[in-house]
């Protein structure tokens, strides 16, 4: 039931209303503050925000005909529900502490969670999950995304309890490579190879990684990953960098029915990376294709996996990693170093003042 909850007509938030980067087109702003939730809807009052690199894409990609003017990015939140329509599900009381993700047509409606208040339909494809008890709002939101989608290719991917099943994370230290580590630890993976900058290897190492290789130490890298383990070769690799010659080279470290997971990057530009795409799905192998199945792998179906992630994040099998966090004001700075694609774990923004 909604509440007489006092909301101001207006609130701040960050917003863009054409492609460019986060420098060139972001800035603080106000908005209208969402309605009173009517249905199964929420309003929630959000505390922290995360970002990602997957923000700084959509920013600088979609073009402005195709969105809302003043967009607002953001995809990870948590927050407090302030009101809720009739048709809430009761595990969403007022004052409840939620986490969660919005569903990829937020990036083209501009409704994003760098804003003070979101109204989200619960039985979307939005993510609102309460937030575990051992767990403070801050730490559940930087699970968010990352989290997400370490538990759905997990879960696809076959992973459970004695699979036996050894895998490459390329690219381990940052929002997802932190998240998949210790999810593919808690629900099974035999052995855990991990590529990050010699810095980071104790942090992989304490979340689950078994051994660690530094990806700049060892180049050409897809020669040293043949040397390496060719005669031991890998069940999945999965790939946060978006590597197109480790795929070129999988078949001399990955076994022959196996699937190698891209994540998405656009370390290549956008036209070469799509034009990767194409070759990786769909060129035959008769005319030179890689011979191991690729997929690119997106949010799509995150809700199937909330239970189980949040239930791993309440068992303390979950431990977030935040780079840093940065005031409502400083977003700009945040994704400065978002954008380096060298984060430690994530970059969080403390949204409420108080
Ligand atoms: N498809 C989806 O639904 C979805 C969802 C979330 C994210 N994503 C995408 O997934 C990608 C990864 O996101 P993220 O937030 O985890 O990235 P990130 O935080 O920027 O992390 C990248 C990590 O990769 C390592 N790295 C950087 N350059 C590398 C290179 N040339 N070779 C090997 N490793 C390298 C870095 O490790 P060191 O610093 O240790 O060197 C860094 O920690 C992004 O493109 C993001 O947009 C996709």
């Amino acid at each position: 039931m909604a509440t007489n909850t006092f909301l101001p007509p207006i609130m701040k938030a960050w917003t863009f209303s054409q492609p460019g980067t986060h420098r060139q087109v972001l800035s603080q702003t106000t908005v209208p503050t969402p309605n009173l939730p009517t249905g199964d809807e929420v309003l929630i009052k959000i505390e922290y925000a995360g970002l990602s690199f997957g923000d700084l894409k959509t920013m600088g990609l979609i073009p402005s005909f195709l969105r809302t003017k003043n967009s607002v990015p953001g995809t990870d939140y948590a927050g407090v529900i302030i009101a809720k329509g009739p048709l809430a599900p009761s595990k969403f009381e007022i004052g409840t502490e939620v986490f969660g993700t919005l569903e990829t047509d937020s990036k083209r409606h501009g409704t994003g969670a760098l804003c003070e208040y979101i109204c989200l339909s619960t039985s979307s494809n939005n993510i609102v999950a309460p937030v575990p008890s051992n767990m403070t709002l801050q730490e559940a939101g930087a699970v968010a995304i990352g989290g997400l989608m370490a538990m759905l290719i997990c879960k696809n991917g076959g992973i459970k309890e004695d699979c036996g099943i050894r895998m490459l994370v390329h690219g381990s230290s940052g929002q997802c490579g932190t998240a998949f580590i210790q999810v593919a630890k808690a629900m099974g993976a035999k052995e855990i190879v991990a590529t990050c900058s010699t810095p980071n290897f104790d942090m992989v190492k304490r979340l689950g990684a078994d051994v660690t290789i530094d990806y700049r130490k060892e180049a050409p890298f897809s020669e040293y990953l043949a040397k390496e383990y060719g005669d031991r070769k890998f069940d999945i690799i999965v790939d946060t960098v978006g590597a197109q010659d480790v795929y070129t080279h999988s078949p001399a470290f990955l076994k022959d029915d196996c699937v190698y997971v891209n994540i998405g990057d656009y370390t290549n530009g956008l036209f070469r990376t799509v034009f990767h795409w194409f070759v990786n799905l769909y060129w035959p192998q008769w005319l030179g294709g890689t011979p191991r199945r690729f997929i690119m792998f997106g949010p799509w179906e995150t809700p199937k996996v909330i239970d189980p992630l949040t239930k791993l994040m309440a068992d303390g099998k979950i431990k977030p990693v935040i780079e840093r966090t940065v005031a409502f004001d400083q977003v700009l700075e945040g994704y400065d170093v978002v954008a380096t694609k060298r984060t430690r774990g994530k970059v969080m923004v403390k949204v409420a003042s108080s």
